[in-house]
């Protein structure tokens, strides 16, 4: 394999999660020593039986030679403690999305690490200045929002603070590039561009569940228009939990603009996590024979739900959730997130699974008129 450039070459993951493990995974197969570290040695196991299987499907796929997985999986080390962590070049945490946990977090690494190691979180949606902006040399800081599964999603948006260095940067560019992912360089603010575009439209999707149509008629609408899952179903997928918490996030730093939809909380509360960690249940229900939409369900948990009106053509219903991703897409630009409508068409693809045959998001809000 190619030697890996600036230097990188010892990366230390904090949180064995579905990220975690994800991305200790990807690095090891490039050629990195990967120390991987939680507090849980229960999910250090399953990290390990996780990668394990990435490994295996890579071989079988023709990704990777046997030799290499075999040496892809040697360089991978867990640990429940510190020791190893003050050798490492780069650190990424991937813990739980919170930002007292992420700020002491940070406090301990870099108790730990020498003094340039860069230090990186994989958070969904956080300003890398409120989870690190604390720690001495605050320039080695910044995001590398890697998304789910790391193992088949391109996308990693390189998120730049306001202390980032450019030479932080430039490194951490470096790297991503050789690790064979595409980034885009994004500026620091609430869930960056993709979580942000994203979870709006995921929002205004259950709120038009909440005014009473019905889950298949929304999926199917997205579905028609391109997308490989419709936006309920994309929930499950992304996990019930991590929505709730994101849709939080959002009416916090976008006070006014996003009204946070109240299902997901719901559903969360009931046990009704999506599809995330091999839970069962959300907007469908995962059983042997398939899948099913689990309306009733939700409908027994949810009083607050309009029915009886007109549901409306799913044309109209896409054309709708279509515009609040260009509107949100818009403000992103406005405001200097990222420099262009290639950098917004590239990133929705790779990273959220925009419909490649509508070329780009605002290629297609420039060819329906609305730019
Ligand atoms: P997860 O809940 O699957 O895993 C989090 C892991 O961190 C758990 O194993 C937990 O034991 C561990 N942990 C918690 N506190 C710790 C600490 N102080 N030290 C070491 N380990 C600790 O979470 P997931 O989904 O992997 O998310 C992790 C981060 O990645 C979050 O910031 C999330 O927003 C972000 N993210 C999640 C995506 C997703 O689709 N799940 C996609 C992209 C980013």
């Amino acid at each position: 394999m190619e030697p890996l450039p600036h230097g990188i070459r010892r990366i230390g993951v904090i949180g064995a999660g579905v990220m975690g493990s994800g991305i200790a995974q990807w690095i090891a197969a490039r050629g990195c020593d990967v120390l991987l570290r939680d507090v849980q040695p229960a999910c250090l196991d399953r990290a390990g039986e996780v990668m394990r299987g990435l490994f295996d499907g890579a071989v079988e796929r023709g990704k990777l030679s046997a030799a290499d997985a075999a040496s892809g999986w040697r360089r991978i080390a867990t640990t429940t403690g510190w020791e190893g962590f003050d050798t490492c070049d780069l650190v990424i945490e991937a813990i739980v999305e919170d930002v007292a946990a992420k700020r002491k977090l940070f406090t301990e690494v870099v108790a730990r690490v020498g003094e340039d190691t860069l230090l990186a979180s994989n958070t969904s949606a956080l300003p890398i200045e409120e989870i690190a902006g604390h720690v001495p040399n605050p320039a080695r800081t910044l995001g590398l929002h890697f998304f789910n599964p790391v193992s088949r999603m391109p996308l990693v948006e390189l998120v730049v603070g306001p202390a980032t260095s450019a030479a932080t940067a430039a490194r951490a560019l470096g790297f991503v590039r050789a690790l064979g992912k595409s980034p885009i360089t994004c500026r620091s603010s609430p869930g960056f561009l993709v979580t942000r575009v994203l979870f709006f439209y995921l929002n205004e999707a259950v709120r038009r569940w909440e005014q009473g149509v019905p889950v298949l008629e929304i999926d199917r609408a997205l579905r028609e228009f391109g997308w490989p899952m419709g936006p309920l179903r994309l929930i499950d997928e992304v996990g019930v939990d991590v929505t709730v918490l994101i849709f939080r996030e959002l009416a916090h730093y976008f006070p006014g603009r996003f009204a946070p939809t109240t299902t997901c909380g719901w559903m969360l509360a009931a046990g009704l996590k999506g599809r995330k960690n091999g839970a069962g249940r959300g907007f469908y229900r995962y059983e042997d024979e398939g899948e099913m939409i689990n309306e009733q369900e939700l409908v027994s948990l949810f009083s607050g739900r309009s029915t009886g009106g007109p549901v409306p053509a799913r044309r109209d219903i896409a054309g709708e959730l279509m515009r609040i991703m260009v509107d949100e897409a818009q403000r992103c630009l406005t405001a200097g997130v990222v420099q262009s409508p290639g950098d917004v068409d590239f990133a929705l693809r790779s990273g959220a699974g925009f419909p490649a045959s509508r070329g780009g998001l605002m290629e297609w809000a420039r060819v329906a008129g609305i730019v």
